[in-house]
C-alpha cells in the first residue's frame, strides 16, 4: 500500500460469464488485503460494501445482473472479511446497509465486532428540498438510505454527536455515491484512525480501501481550493505514493 492510504485492487471490466470468477478472486484477494493492515489499527470504520441483493430462490436478481456496474460479495464473503482483527478494542463502524437488507447488516455489524447502537438516515432531495422520489423499490419507493451505527467496547459518541440529528437531506449524485456529509459526521463524533472500506473518492485523512479507489486529481482541487495541493504520483498499477 502506498503511503497515501490508497488501496486499489485493478478494476476489472469482463464479460458477464467469467465475472463470477473474478468476482471470487477479488474477495479472497480482499480479505488477503486487508490482514496486511496491523492489527487494532483502526478507531473507526466506514464500510458500503458491494452488496448482492437475491431473489426468492436465493438467485441473483435478473435486474441486478443487467444492472451490474460494479463486482458484488456475498453475504458470507462480506461477514467474513477481517474487519474484527483492525479495529481498536474501543471503535465505531458506520455501515451502509440496503433498506431490503437490514437484518443482513446487522449480522454483518456483529459478526465484524461490533454491537448495534443507532443509525443515521440519508434522505435524498430534490433541488427544491422535496423528496427525490426516483428510486426504486418493492413495496415502497425508497428514497431514504441507511447507516447502522455500531460501538465495540462501549465506547460513546464525542460531545458534537449529542447535537447531531440522525439525518442526512442532500441530493443524490452518481450511482450508488453515498453524501459526503456523513464525512463530516464521522470525523466531530468518531475517534480517528479512520478507515473506508469500498471507498471510491478520496478523502483527506482517511486510509481508503477498495477496488476503485480515485486517486486525488491535484490540480482540480488545489484550483478549487477545496484540499490542499496533493503531492503525490500515481503509480502504473493505479495506487498512488507521495
Ligand atoms: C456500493 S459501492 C461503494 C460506493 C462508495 N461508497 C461511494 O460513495 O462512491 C461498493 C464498491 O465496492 C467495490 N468492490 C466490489 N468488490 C470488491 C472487492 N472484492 N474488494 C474491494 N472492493 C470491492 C466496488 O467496485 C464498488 O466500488
Amino acid at each position: 500500500m502506498s503511503s497515501t492510504g490508497v488501496r486499489n485492487h485493478k478494476e476489472l471490466v469482463l464479460p458477464e460469464l467469467i465475472a463470477p470468477a473474478v468476482d471470487q478472486a477479488l474477495e479472497e484477494c480482499a480479505a488477503r488485503d486487508l490482514l496486511s493492515f496491523s492489527p487494532a489499527c483502526f478507531g473507526t470504520i466506514l464500510a458500503d460494501p458491494p452488496w448482492q441483493f437475491s431473489n426468492r430462490t436465493g438467485k441473483m436478481a435478473p435486474e441486478h445482473k443487467r444492472l451490474r456496474r460494479y463486482s458484488t460479495m456475498s453475504l458470507e464473503e462480506i461477514m467474513e472479511l477481517p474487519v474484527a482483527r483492525i479495529a481498536k478494542p474501543e471503535a465505531h463502524l458506520y455501515l451502509w446497509v440496503p433498506n431490503a437488507l437490514v437484518q443482513e447488516g446487522l449480522e454483518v455489524l456483529r459478526r465484524w465486532g461490533f454491537t448495534y447502537k443507532t443509525n443515521i438516515v440519508w434522505c435524498k432531495i430534490r433541488k427544491d428540498g422535496g423528496p427525490d422520489g426516483r428510486g426504486v423499490g418493492f413495496y415502497f419507493r425508497n428514497v431514504t438510505e441507511l447507516v447502522l451505527v455500531g460501538v465495540r467496547g462501549g465506547l460513546r459518541t464525542f460531545q458534537p454527536g449529542r447535537r447531531q440529528v440522525n439525518i442526512i437531506r442532500s441530493q443524490k449524485r452518481e450511482h450508488s455515491r453515498k453524501p459526503d456529509e456523513l464525512y463530516g459526521i464521522v470525523e466531530a463524533c468518531s475517534p480517528g484512525p479512520y478507515l473506508e472500506l469500498f471507498a471510491r473518492h478520496p478523502r483527506l485523512g482517511w486510509q481508503q480501501w477498495g477496488n476503485e479507489v480515485q486517486l486525488p486529481d491535484a490540480e482540480q482541487q488545489a484550483a478549487k481550493g477545496s484540499l490542499p495541493a496533493y503531492e503525490g504520483t500515481a503509480l502504473p498499477d493505479g495506487t498512488a505514493s507521495r
